[in-house]
């Protein structure tokens, strides 16, 4: 569908790049000082300058939201204000961040009521890149546009020529722009979720992003779909893996340049640019039958240096604990069963409610964990851990779909098939495909409870979530 639209702007230099730096270094704010986040509805032009508007939800009535960026070890100060017809929370995603100002709407806050504020007040541990959304009925507040990145700066520049962020965004339109209103229904929920038939990004189509050859660019993107899976390729040119989930990686070249983004993951890639001005290059999404363009590097102007930078050096890191005590590790495993095609359904229609927590949706029960279906602020937790502890999860997918479990306030990593020996990256969120198995192992060290749960937004309303507490 993408590319039936021909018609392509270009972006200014500051694509996606509204920069917030949300307190000013230096000077100490007072209680006060905090920047206001309006939820409401706003429009925007998904379908093109020439397209219908859509209406959506955004934070401050856009989408994707302001960028808010702030530097490592920075306080931030939020105020959430509810302009929605729904109650609404803000969830920072992949922030190791204090208990509560999680956002987790019915773990850790009350959700903010329409009309009312929330007050999130957090400093921020890690650089990288990270989001905010909703915590409460997301699969819709998510989906019609309410999210947006929060960049933490390095405490010491990287070196880039460009640093731009490419928001990702899958959306389920009629003809005419608006948003379908298939919220809440079965299908998507025991099945793969919402998935669209219209990719944006950063809330527009096909963007241009203008380039100089020998320029290096910071790429960070964010799959902020609801559901959809999306490999990303960058087309002539070698993209290298710089961080995946805000953390840095030793660097590594993405194969076929190419990514795999899950929900709700991030990864930042740098590009050295190499072709002659007057070119162009497509990105481009695997959507499985076909492969669309959704944004495109074209070369402007002469090139930036005679010669290409040396290769990165890796980005600083935050520093997250080296050892891990898998000896002595507490291991769960953690059974993903349910969904259309399964046994497990059939006993799960049987308990199905016919409206959902706040009445706005039908409410439908078609995935568990370990058994259960929760919305994941049931009394009991999945699990409970001294902080401190080392903690070994296994995910045996036996669904036909996939999932990407996120766990909420800390990193992990990513274990082997056969040991305990584990990837070079650390991950908030990991993809279990179908019939397989993964292995995550963290140190729980930040206290509190902590959501654990699918992030296709449909299988997460639909029971495939739970918390876990440290303390
Ligand atoms: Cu990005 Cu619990 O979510
Ligand atoms: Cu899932």
């Amino acid at each position: 569908m993408i590319g039936c639209i021909s018609r392509r702007h270009f972006v200014s230099a500051g694509l996606g790049f509204s920069l917030i730096h949300l307190l000013p270094r230096h000077a100490s704010a007072g209680p006060a000082e905090f920047r206001t986040l309006t939820a409401k509805s706003g429009s925007a032009s998904l379908l093109g300058k020439d397209g219908p508007r859509t209406e959506i939800w955004g934070y401050d009535g856009t989408v994707p939201g302001p960028i808010l960026r702030a530097r490592r070890g920075d306080e931030i100060r939020i105020r959430l204000l509810n302009q929605l017809t729904q109650p609404t929370s803000i969830h920072w995603h992949g922030i190791r961040i204090e208990n509560s100002m999680d956002g987790a709407a019915g773990l850790t806050q009350k959700p903010a009521e329409p009309g009312k504020t929330f007050d999130y007040r957090f400093t921020l541990p890690d650089a990288g890149t990270y989001w905010y959304h909703p915590h409460m009925l997301s699969s819709e507040q998510v989906d019609r546009g309410l999210h947006g990145l929060l960049i933490v700066d390095e405490a010491e520049p990287v070196e880039v020529d460009q640093d731009i962020a490419l928001v990702l965004d899958d959306w389920r339109l009629e003809k005419d722009g608006r948003i379908h209103e298939s919220f809440g229904n079965f299908h998507d929920a025991a099945h793969q979720g919402r998935y669209g038939n219209y990719l944006t990004v950063n809330g527009q189509a096909t963007p241009e992003i203008p380039v100089r050859k020998n320029e290096r660019i910071r790429l960070r993107l964010l799959n902020a779909a609801n559901a959809r899976i999306m490999p990303v390729r960058i087309t002539e040119h070698e993209a290298t893996v710089m961080a995946l989930d805000g953390q840095p990686t030793l660097p590594f070249p993405a194969e076929n340049s190419r990514v795999v983004l899950s929900p709700g993951s991030r990864c930042d890639l740098f590009i050295d640019a190499k072709l002659k001005s007057g070119t162009s290059a497509p990105i481009m999404i695997d959507m499985g039958r076909e492969e669309v363009e959704i944004a495109r590097l074209i070369y402007v102007a002469e090139p930036k240096r005679v010669a290409p930078l040396p290769p990165a050096r890796p980005l600083p890191s935050n520093a997250l604990p080296e050892r891990m005590d898998l000896v002595n590790a507490f291991r769960l495993e953690v059974l993903m069963e349910g969904g259309a095609m399964s046994m497990k359904m059939r006993d799960l229609m049987t308990q199905s409610r016919p409206q959902g927590t706040h009445g706005h949706a039908p409410r439908f029960i078609a995935w568990t964990l370990n058994g259960k279906a929760s919305e994941g602020h049931d009394p009991d937790p999945l699990f409970s851990v001294k902080r401190g502890q080392t903690v070994v999860l296994s995910f045996p997918n036996e669904t036909r779909f996939p999932h990407n479990i996120h766990i909420h306030g800390h990193h992990f990593r990513h274990l082997d098939d056969r040991d305990d020996s584990w990837k070079p990256y650390w991950l908030d969120t990991v993809l279990i495909l179908p019939g397989k198995t993964e292995r995550i192992a963290f140190i729980a060290d930040n206290p509190g409870k902590w959501m654990i749960h699918c992030h296709m937004l449909e299988h997460q309303a639909a029971g495939m979530a739970a918390w876990f507490k440290v303390g």
